[in-house]
């Protein structure tokens, strides 16, 4: 059992060793007990501080003996993370405590969150009410605009990234966006021109053709995540190339036809942050956050008052635009969902003879893999 938020939608690369197992105990000080996540570079543990008497959360990347560029790039990558997330102090983001390195593993300390992800407050409870959407979505784009403003694009903004802390006696808990794994910075010297690096189904158009992104890549992100709040359901859907051709020319069903009783102003919204062209979605992440809460909110919070983010918990919105009722507090365990995400880093030229087979597990949850064209389209 762990008290930590379950892995709910881990990102993988393609191409990597599986992690080791790793030390007991790290730099001398972080003992590790549960693993409580495991993805794209590595492990995540729950941990006991010795030195600070508490919990915090470590995630882990093994270090390999004679790295190959993948290797050498993903824990440089690591790296790159722990110093863009530690130049964001933001209540919103995810607090990182401690970076290191030895021989064997890189490593990063930060806050522990009791709760849940995003991804498994919405498989466990479906969408929730709508002020709950308002709220979860303001603080989102709250961290965004901060990582905007201090020039990092986060580039995986999806619901398994977003980490829910319990602590409300309803709702979804308070909001940390975590998992600046493959970040983007200014000076980012590990950016090669034509690399893709995201999770397919919420990535934009921009990022999927392997072209420059910008923070608007990000918003077109936290559109996917307010059309999964809102439906239950992701725009665009499915394996490549199908995936692709969607996301490139596709307009997505607008939400208010997928679940009765929306507001009419959120398909304008959604259409908007899932524009095509960069130039064409807001302008930045309080822009959008703004048109949420108008959209969202009942007259006069969404015009004269719009909560600050993270401002605890929302009132509860009554009447048939409310959705279902907030869902019962899971308890500690809570079941660990298996949807797929896929961090891809291959060159753009390779695109046309790669794809992406959706494949589905023994448990019926779907998993994505990096693949050549014909090599596992079962
Ligand atoms: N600070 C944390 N507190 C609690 N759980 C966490 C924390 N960070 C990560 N996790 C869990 O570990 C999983 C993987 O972590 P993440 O940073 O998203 O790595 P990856 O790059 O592997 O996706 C998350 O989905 C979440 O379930
Ligand atoms: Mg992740």
């Amino acid at each position: 059992m762990t008290p930590a938020v379950p892995d709910a939608e881990a990102t993988l690369v393609a191409g990597l060793p599986a992690p080791g197992a790793v030390p007991e105990i790290i730099s001398g000080r972080y003992e590790l007990r549960d693993s409580i996540g495991r993805g794209a570079f590595g492990e995540v543990f729950e941990a006991h501080d010795r030195v600070l008497g508490r919990l915090v959360a470590v995630k882990t990347v093994p270090v390999a003996r004679n790295p190959g560029p993948e290797r050498r790039e993903s824990v440089r990558r690591f790296q790159l993370e722990a110093r863009a997330v530690s130049r964001l102090t933001h209540p919103n983001i995810i607090t990182v405590h401690d970076f290191g390195q030895d021989e064997h593993f890189a490593w990063i300390v930060m806050e522990l969150v009791i709760g849940e992800t995003l991804a498994a407050a919405l498989r466990r409870a479906g969408p929730p009410p709508l002020a709950e959407t308002a709220r979860v979505m303001s603080a989102l784009l709250s961290a965004l605009h901060a990582a905007h403003e201090r020039g990092i694009v986060h580039r995986d903004v999806k619901p398994s990234n977003v980490l829910l802390e319990m602590g409300l006696e309803e709702g979804l808990g308070e909001v940390r966006l975590s998992d600046f794994g493959i970040a983007h910075t200014e000076a980012d010297e590990l950016t090669v021109a034509g690399q893709i690096l995201g999770t397919p189904s919420v990535m934009a158009p921009e990022q999927l053709r392997g072209e420059a992104v910008d923070r608007r890549t990000d918003l077109w992100a936290a559109g996917v995540v307010f059309y999964e709040m809102l439906t239950g359901e992701r725009p665009f859907k499915g394996a490549m190339p199908g995936l692709f051709h969607g996301i490139q020319h596709a307009d997505p069903t607008p939400p208010t036809r997928l679940r009765a009783g929306l507001p009419a102003a959120v398909d304008a919204v959604v259409a908007r942050a899932l524009a095509k062209a960069q130039a064409d979605r807001f302008a930045d992440a309080e822009a959008m956050a703004a048109a949420i809460r108008a959209a969202l909110l009942p007259e006069p919070a969404g015009r004269d008052a719009p909560p600050a983010p993270a401002a605890g918990p929302a009132p509860p919105v009554a009447g048939p635009a409310a959705g279902p009722p907030p869902p019962s507090r899971p308890g500690r365990a809570l079941a660990i969902g298996l949807a797929g995400g896929l961090v891809l880093g291959f060159a753009a030229g390779q695109l046309a003879d790669r794809a992406l087979v959706a494949i589905a597990d023994a448990g019926g949850a779907a998993r994505e893999w990096l693949c050549r064209t014909g090599e596992a389209g079962r």
